[in-house]
């Protein structure tokens, strides 16, 4: 009987120092939240079109679909600012934080925005993998893939040497 109860105890005990242990790593207001990281993007102003340029281009084979037909990728300053003259990263050179990346996906290129696949650049941040944040939202701020998520779905595919952005080894 009393050695239930110690186990109980022991149990209890180990529960509760996890789940503090968790808490004390990821406090909740530290963890960024899609509402907020949805005004981020849409707050940012002056984005620059990869390469410079306005026009809906066919999604690539590779995302298998994952990002429908269409696409047009824009860049916040602070991460167009480390682009080249063509609008390439260079080689070896990492986007800063803060930096946004983000991909207007169309399933017809006359058609609207459907959805805003996102990635935002924050080293470090709980939430982050591979140092991005990765959400999906609609234009009005619906959820399509939480940033809480941490990426998951995302990284298989976005492994690329230009900091797992993949236009720049797709287009030249
Ligand atoms: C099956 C592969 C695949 C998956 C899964 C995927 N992507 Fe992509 N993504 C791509 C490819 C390939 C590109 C390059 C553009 C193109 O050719 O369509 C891209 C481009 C992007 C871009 C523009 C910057 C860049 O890397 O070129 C963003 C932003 C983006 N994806 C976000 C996401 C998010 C967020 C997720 C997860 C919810 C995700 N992607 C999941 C393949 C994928």
């Amino acid at each position: 009987m009393k050695k239930k109860k110690t186990v109980f105890i022991f149990i209890f005990a180990f529960i509760a120092i996890v789940v503090t242990g968790y808490i004390f790593l990821f406090p909740p207001g530290k963890t960024a939240e899609d509402e907020k990281l949805f005004k981020w993007i849409t707050s940012d102003t002056g984005y620059y079109y990869y390469q410079n340029n306005p026009e809906i281009l066919p999604t690539s084979e590779e995302t298998e679909r994952a990002h429908d037909n269409f696409m047009r990728i824009r860049f916040n300053k602070k991460a167009a600012d480390v682009l080249n003259q063509d609008g390439h990263l260079p080689k070896g050179v990492m986007f800063p934080d803060s930096s946004i990346i983000v991909k207007e996906i169309y399933s017809e290129k006359t058609g609207a925005v459907e959805v805003l696949a996102v990635m935002v650049k924050l080293k470090g941040a709980p939430n982050s993998n591979k140092d991005w944040l990765w959400a999906e939202y609609s234009l009005t701020g619906d959820v399509e893939y939480s940033v809480s998520k941490n990426g998951k779905a995302c990284i298989s595919c976005h492994k690329s040497t230009y900091d797992n952005v993949r236009i720049f080894e797709l287009r030249k």
